[in-house]
């Protein structure tokens, strides 16, 4: 989920298929324990695997193991098999003294002579501590290495302190100072949990786009440029060259860059699609025809994306862009021969919620959809600090439920809750 931003509305005439996709190679066979793919379906141990998932960024940011411990459990007793949080977490030097004293979670600290790694206790031991207690309720874990956002020290970061003030988002998947710090950084990742069965996949960022929530874009990084699939190229080589078994995806939204991007109506006149168009920066079906990377992922938030959906004047509603929208996605993952995983999705408001998700769900059981991921998991009856502790942003736990950032769905909403389980 990003924080905030402003794009077009849309319209899915037809599909074109603008750039030429590769075949992917075979990985080698991988050990017993770790999932692979097998054309558009993931595998386990020789049978087919396919899942319901859930979104969790802040379990690494728990400092009460037992609650980490009960999510999870709570998790698995609901048939979740794969949960998506994040891989870092960084700050600047001078937010050092309210990290300490607020007991938050940190792997980088960065300053002017670029970035210092935790494995301190307040550090790497606690996302070490996710991934062991995953493992004892048979989860798996995405992890994803940076954002795209401003959120818990984001690519932003890399450019403010090696790029300099100035500097365009963009920067950041061009720049080789930055691209080597980042590289460091996932090696430290990769590394440490290589051999381990309980990471589902590696995932080079989250939402890569031109811009970000603080900075622009530069011209260079324009629809057609290729900036960000090339930097998705070798940033997934590199991860493969670490290691030969886990799966690696983008993380990105699944934004198409089509030859003949959709129009829709805004405010009585036909406006070309952000989601289409190219502008965000990323091309869907070439990245997806990418050697390593080995299943595709895309994001889903109509809603938020195009509030004139459902009001007067639009032709169209969020339940119907988010049906054509996972449509749009399985028939490429079908031509490409991967599979596809909806990582992300969300509506606001629980009558919404009810409303619209058994639709989506069923369109995407329909399309064979590998995985699903809502965003994102609510967890009640947290303990840590009395049940009431605020992390960063607006993400805290409030009388013992996890962040509620409008897309929450708590276990007790099971008007929702049970169109998952
Ligand atoms: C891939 O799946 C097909 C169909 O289920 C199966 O026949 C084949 O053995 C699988 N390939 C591997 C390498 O497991
Ligand atoms: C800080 O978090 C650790 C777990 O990482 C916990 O053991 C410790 O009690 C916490 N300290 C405070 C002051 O809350
Ligand atoms: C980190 O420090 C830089 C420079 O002072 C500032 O621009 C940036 O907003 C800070 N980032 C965060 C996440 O605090
Ligand atoms: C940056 O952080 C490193 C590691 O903590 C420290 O050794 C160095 O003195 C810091 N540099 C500046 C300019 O603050
Ligand atoms: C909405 O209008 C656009 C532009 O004319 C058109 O392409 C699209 O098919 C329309 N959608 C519906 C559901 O009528
Ligand atoms: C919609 O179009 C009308 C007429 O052109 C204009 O006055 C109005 O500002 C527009 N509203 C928005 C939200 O763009
Ligand atoms: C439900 O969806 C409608 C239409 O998108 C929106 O206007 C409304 O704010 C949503 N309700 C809540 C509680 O978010
Ligand atoms: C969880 O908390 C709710 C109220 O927030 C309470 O009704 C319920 O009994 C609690 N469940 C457990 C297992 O403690
Ligand atoms: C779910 O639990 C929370 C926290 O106890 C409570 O505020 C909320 O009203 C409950 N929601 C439902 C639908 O029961």
């Amino acid at each position: 989920m990003r924080s905030v931003l402003a794009v077009s509305l849309f319209g899915l005439a037809g599909l074109t298929f603008a750039s030429p996709l590769q075949s992917h190679s075979e990985r080698s066979e991988v050990p017993s324990g770790f999932v692979t793919t097998n054309g558009t379906s993931f595998q386990l141990d020789g049978e087919p695997f396919a899942f319901v998932g859930t979104n969790s960024f802040w379990l690494p940011l728990l400092t009460s193991e037992d609650d980490v411990h009960m999510t999870l459990e709570t998790m698995a007793a609901a048939g979740v098999e794969v949960v998506r949080t994040w891989g870092f977490n960084a700050i600047n030097a001078s937010e050092l003294e309210f990290a300490t004293s607020t007991n938050l979670t940190y792997y980088q600290v960065w300053n002017s002579s670029g970035w210092t790694l935790n494995e301190g206790p307040q550090g790497l031991q606690r996302l070490d501590y996710v991934v062991s207690a995953a493992a004892m309720h048979d989860i798996r874990l995405i992890i994803t290495f940076t954002n795209n956002w401003v959120g818990y020290g984001g690519a932003d970061l890399y450019v403010n302190w090696l790029a300099g003030a100035g500097a365009t988002h963009d920067t950041f998947f061009t720049d080789p100072t930055i691209i080597s710090s980042y590289q460091q950084y996932v090696q430290t990742i990769v590394n440490r949990y290589k051999d381990s069965p309980t990471v589902f996949a590696w995932e080079l960022m989250n939402e890569a786009r031109c811009t970000s929530d603080l900075l622009a874009s530069s011209a260079a990084c324009h629809p057609g440029s290729g900036t960000l699939g090339l930097w998705y190229q070798q940033q997934s080589d590199y991860v493969r060259s670490l290691d030969p078994y886990h799966m690696i995806t983008t993380g990105g939204e699944g934004e198409f860059y089509w030859a003949q991007p959709d129009e829709y109506w805004y405010n009585g006149t036909l406006v070309s699609d952000y989601n289409f168009n190219g502008e965000a920066g990323e091309d869907f079906e070439w990245t997806l025809g990418l050697p390593n990377i080995d299943f595709g992922v895309y994001h889903m938030y109509p809603q938020t994306w195009y509030p004139e959906l459902d009001y007067p004047g639009s032709n169209f509603s969020v339940e119907e862009w988010g049906l054509d929208w996972i449509e749009a996605h399985a028939l490429t993952a079908q031509m490409v021969g991967k599979p596809i995983v909806i990582e992300e999705f969300g509506a606001t408001g629980l009558d919404n919620k009810t409303a619209i998700y058994p639709a989506w769900v069923q369109r995407t059981l329909d399309t064979n959809h590998a995985g699903i991921m809502w965003w994102q998991w609510g967890q009640l009856n947290l303990t840590e600090d009395g049940g009431n502790q605020a992390f960063k942003y607006t993400d805290a736990i409030v009388n013992g439920a996890s962040p509620n950032d409008g897309f929450t769905v708590y276990t007790n909403q099971t008007s929702v809750f049970d169109v998952f389980t």
